[in-house]
């Protein structure tokens, strides 16, 4: 059965133009660029799809509030809107904002955890991961099992092992383990949703051994939703009472507001009750960010993110937005292309290694399959594998990833139907062509986050193929 397109529940009202280039054209192009997909410029791509944050577009509500942003320095109208906005949602006194969600990670973390220590996650963001290692601590993943295999479809895929979280938390001591996150949804998974129902199991582990449990929020709204559809005591709970039911079990929260609340930049940080640590978590944002009603962001951001946090809690625009993907889901269920199933929040993460067997993870399926789409369609995506994990610190040697994904990433409010037909249609054309599809070798790349600026070569055809 064919999946329906949801129709967008809003009228275009403003458009950028975008141009599709000649396959000719996109090969040099992507000759010019090493075959490194960030090395493109954006105007070359014809349906961007690299990642869905900061790329949304805004509403015309949030627009009048651009023209309404209060720039006073402190003190600003639009900051108190965004606190009251925040403070209603979330149920949280204590709210900063930030410039973006690593500027959050950054200013939080280093407060709550040093050298010799753990932090424990359902799985880390890259930043959220690399800010416990600024802080000098040690960053362990504990993802239920049926997150691994991406044929497996369970419904609560971006869950918290919570067997697994208690053993490492016996392991390492409770008072080594300082801080455990619960990333909604579950991006390096999939944009995998969590459950309420391990939130508060993970709460309830967290409690018992006195560890304080912070959500990564970028995605709550996206979270709430599939808990409404998949979790039968919230069937009937509008969203909002969703989003304050699974804050409640946390104790701090960092945000990317660049996702869920649909804003081209911000953050937010949020603590329930702790307020000395609140007052720290004010001094590290003068130092880093910039006066506290402000947090790094002009009053006129301030003002578009109180308002796209409502609207992102919007249940007929969710029902749209995880609907496009699964549209998508569905063409790809047809054409036999397999995908970390079901369909994520926030995009399609495509089972590179599926489709291109021939590939081996040292010569990156998903960067393969990336480059691939770019050539066929002028689609531009992104590795989620062993090319983005990158190199063991201590040997030099390349790292196997647990997932080889290229990652469709869908940005807010911004393609339509015909985009995603074309998405599905570029995806089948390769299928049919895969053996020929090259795997890669790197030319030069620096020694750290290596996949944003690496150099790669193709590698030579195989025989008989
Ligand atoms: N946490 C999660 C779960 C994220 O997905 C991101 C960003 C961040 C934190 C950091 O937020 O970019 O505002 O500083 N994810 C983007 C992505 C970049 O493409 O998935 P940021």
């Amino acid at each position: 059965m064919p999946v329906r397109y949801v129709p967008e529940p809003f009228r275009i009202k403003m458009v950028e133009p975008i141009r599709v280039l000649s396959r000719d054209e996109r090969e040099e192009k992507i000759r010019e660029a090493d075959y490194n997909l960030f090395n493109l410029k954006g105007e070359d791509v014809f349906i961007d799809l690299l990642t869905d944050s900061g790329t949304g577009a805004m509403s015309d509500e949030q627009w009048s509030g651009i023209m309404k942003g209060d720039e006073a320095y402190a003190g600003g109208r639009s900051y108190f809107r965004l606190i009251q906005a925040a403070k209603d949602i979330f149920g949280y006194p204590f709210i900063q904002p930030v410039h973006q969600g690593r500027a959050a990670e950054k200013v939080l973390f280093s407060l709550l955890m040093g050298p010799g220590q753990v932090a424990i996650s359902n799985m880390f963001f890259d930043t959220t991961r690399a800010h416990v290692n600024i802080a000098g601590a040690k960053a362990v993943d504990c993802v239920a099992p049926e997150a691994l295999d991406p044929a497996v479809r369970a419904p609560f895929k971006g869950n918290m092992d919570t067997a697994g979280l208690e053993r490492l938390i016996r392991e390492y001591g409770r008072e080594k383990v300082r801080l455990v996150v619960m990333t909604i949804t579950n991006n390096s998974a999939g944009g995998q949703p969590v459950s309420v129902r391990n939130m508060r199991e993970v709460s309830a582990i967290c409690r018992r051994f006195g560890i304080p449990l912070c959500i990564d929020a970028a995605r709550f709204a996206e979270n709430a939703f599939f808990v409404k559809q998949r979790e039968a005591e919230f069937a009937n709970s509008p969203i909002r009472d969703i989003v304050k039911e699974i804050f409640s079990h946390a104790d701090m929260f960092t945000m990317s507001a660049k996702k869920d609340a649909i804003v081209n930049m911000g953050g937010l940080l949020g603590i329930k009750s702790d307020e000395e640590l609140y007052q720290r978590v004010k001094g590290n944002t003068i130092s880093y960010e910039g006066f506290t009603t402000y947090g790094g962001l002009s009053g006129r951001d301030l003002e578009a993110l109180a308002i796209g946090l409502h609207e992102g809690m919007d249940e007929q625009y969710l029902t749209y937005r995880i609907g496009q993907i699964e549209y998508l889901a569905g063409k790809l269920d047809d054409a036999g292309i397999a995908y970390q199933a079901p369909a994520g929040g926030h995009g399609l993460f495509i089972d590179a290694q599926a489709l291109l067997p021939h590939i081996p993870y040292h010569q990156f399926p998903g960067q393969a399959l990336a480059v691939e789409l770019y050539r066929e369609a002028g689609i531009r995506t992104c590795d989620i594998g062993s090319f983005m994990l990158g190199n063991d610190p201590e040997t030099g040697m390349q790292l196997q990833a647990q997932f080889e994904f290229t990652r469709f990433a869908i940005p807010r409010r911004v393609y339509t139907q015909a985009h995603f037909d074309i998405m599905a249609e570029a995806l089948i054309s390769i299928k049919e062509r895969a053996g020929a599809v090259p795997g890669y070798r790197i030319a030069w790349e620096p020694p750290i986050l290596r996949h944003f600026q690496a150099r790669l070569e193709p590698m030579g055809r195989q025989p008989g193929l």
